[in-house]
Formats: C-alpha cells, structure tokens, sequence
C-alpha cells in the first residue's frame, strides 16, 4: 500500500502531494504550524487526510509545550486545536479530529505534562490507524454495488493520498477489483488543481486498475455514450439530510447522472458527516487562490488582471444521491433517517 502519512520519531511525515506524479517526495513536519501550512498549500489534502495531519498537528503542538501547569497546558492546548481548526473550512474531518484530541486530553488532563503527550500521541495515532481500517470496511461495503465489468467514474482523488491509507471512493474500487471483478475507471482530470490527472491517475497507474484520463467537460458526452455505469465520488462534509459537499464539479456530474440513469454513489466515513448541520445550505465553501485558475503548472493561460471566481467545492443536494456508502453499511434515502439511525449506532 502507498504510504501516504505517518508519524516518525515524534514527527509527522506526509507525501508531497503537489509534486506529485512528477516527484516522490515526503515532508518532515516538526510543528503543527508547519502541518497547518501543509494543510493549507494542499501538500496534504482530501478530507480523511486532513483530520489525520490535524490529529498529527495537535500532538506535534502538545509535545512542544513542554512542562506547564494543568489549567496552563489545557489553555495552550486548546488555543492550539483551535489555530488547526482554521486550516481550512470544508473538510468535516479536520474539526471532527480536533474534537477527538479535546476530549481525549480532558480524560488525562490530570496526569504529568509527560503522560498527558503521550495519551495525545496515541490519540492521533488512533486516528490514522482507524481511518485505513474505516477505508477497508466502507470499501468492502461499496464493493457489493459494483458488478462485472463496471465502467466507473469519479472526480478529483478519494483514494490513499486523500486519506491514511486505501482511499474511500477509490477503497469501493479497490475492493471490488480485489474480488476479482474486472473494471475500468474513468477519471475527470479536475480542475482547477488537477487532482484527477496528477493523483487519482497516479494511484490508479500504480495499483494496475485499468483506467482513462477524461477533461471535466467530457463526462456528459460519456454518459450519453452509455459508457458510464456508475459514478463514485469521495465528500468533504455531508450535512444531517445527506447533502453532500465535495470537490468543484461533483454537482454537475450528479446533474448529468440523473438525466442519463446512472447511479451516482459517494462514499464516506462517518466522520465526514456533521449531523450539528441540517441542510447542505449551512457548508461553508473554501475559496481558494485566483492563481489556481489563471496559471497552470505555472504557466499562465489567461490575460493578466482576469477576475475569477474559485470555489474550491460545491454541494451535491442530496436527492441526486443514489446511496451514500460508509463503514457502517450502505445508507439510502430519506439520508435524515439513515444518517440518523447510523449515528446512533457509532462510537464517539
Ligand atoms: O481540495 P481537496 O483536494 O482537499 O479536495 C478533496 C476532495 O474534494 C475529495 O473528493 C474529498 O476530500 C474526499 S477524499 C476521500
């Protein structure tokens, strides 16, 4: 399996994702600022990801506190989430890691400055090992849905890279191939950052799974084609009645998917869903860099001064959702029950 993140010596390590496919090279991350810029210039991104650098980053900001009082080490701490919680705003999983360290540091906030890191440090850890096994079990879950001989389709890259291991939409094809089923995978090349072309077709390269590089503006004709039989994209967060936001583009393709009848699945773990928010509304929507748009691989290919708009994701309303799959089984409309019946049934 590629490793993608881990945690070394008291350091976080992460593959650079902006280099990729042209290089292989890993970051060394010593501070959590130093994870937050990582975060933030999408040398670790996808959703999954993110909350495993945020767990990373909060143990790395704990362990350079060093020997303080109890109520000064609680207060320096939560300052700290709290600065990783604004490395950037889509992802669910970011806020959902943060909390998870909180509340592991209020059960040993008693303990000495020492014990109280190293509980923090099995915390994140906990949180990187847990996400490979989510990945795997949602994978297997997903993988009934796929028949032989499936041309899938999916957009920007839900795979390893974009979480600690094994992927969530790229974990669903991974398990089916597994399985034995032999399967093509079309792969919207996603602009503005290109996360299709560089990564998911990287990954993709690498596993031996059959694939085709398509631009976002082709995925309709394909569909009219008949040569898309399911569609299975990743989430960055997905509200209490299944709205759900992903990467720019993920909209149009469940739009298109509708018209042409072909089932359009997403497949998440749970952690990316926020039942505190009722409605897909109530996401807030990262704006990104003007410079995404106008320059590629820094070249640039629009006149200079040109306005644009960049928002980094869209939302999915959730009646375009054929099923939403998870670890914890494959959730079907109405999303306000199932969510809400799976939520239940999950550890917090
Ligand atoms: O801006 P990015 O590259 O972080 O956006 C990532 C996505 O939109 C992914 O599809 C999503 O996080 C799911 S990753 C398993």
């Amino acid at each position: 399996m590629i490793k993608t993140i881990s945690w070394k010596n008291n350091k976080a390590v992460f593959i650079d994702q902006r280099v990729l496919p042209a290089a292989e090279k890993y970051i060394t991350c010593t501070s959590y600022k130093q994870v937050i810029a990582a975060i933030k210039n999408l040398t670790v991104r996808g959703a999954p990801a993110i909350g495993v650098a945020a767990g990373f980053a909060a143990a790395l900001g704990a362990l350079n506190l060093g020997e303080l009082t109890p109520d000064k080490f609680r207060q320096k701490f939560f300052a700290i989430c709290d600065e990783i919680n604004q490395a950037r705003p889509t992802a669910r999983n970011l806020a959902w890691a943060l909390e998870r360290m909180k509340r592991r540091f209020t059960l040993v906030r008693n303990f000495p400055p020492l014990k109280i890191t190293a509980a923090l440090i099995d915390e994140a850890k906990r949180i990187y090992s847990e996400d490979i096994e989510t990945n795997r079990k949602l994978g297997k879950n997903g993988a009934r849905l796929i028949a032989q001989r499936d041309n899938i389709l999916t957009h920007c890259n839900a795979g390893a890279l974009a979480t600690a291991g094994y992927g969530t939409a790229l974990g669903v094809i991974r398990s089916a191939k597994g399985q034995g089923k032999k399967l093509h995978v079309y792969v919207d090349e996603t602009r503005p950052v290109l996360q299709g072309a560089r990564l998911t077709a990287w990954e993709l390269k690498k596993e031996k799974i059959s694939f085709t590089l398509i631009t976002d503006n082709m995925a309709g004709f394909l569909m009219r084609q008949g040569k898309i039989d399911k569609i299975i994209v990743g989430a960055d967060r997905i509200a209490a009645n299944g709205d759900t936001a992903n990467k720019i583009g993920t909209y149009s393709l469940a739009v298109l998917a509708k018209e042409h009848n072909v089932p359009f699945y997403v497949a998440a773990p749970f952690s990316t869903i926020d039942v505190s928010i009722k409605s897909g509304e109530k996401i807030p929507i990262e704006q990104r860099n003007p410079l995404e748009v106008t320059r590629v691989q820094g070249r640039n290919i629009a006149p200079k001064g040109t306005k644009v708009y960049n928002p980094a994701f869209d939302v999915t309303p959730a009646n375009y959702i054929t099923a939403i799959i998870t670890e914890q089984g494959i959730l079907k409309k109405p999303y306000t029950v199932s969510i809400k019946r799976a939520h239940q049934g999950v550890k917090h």
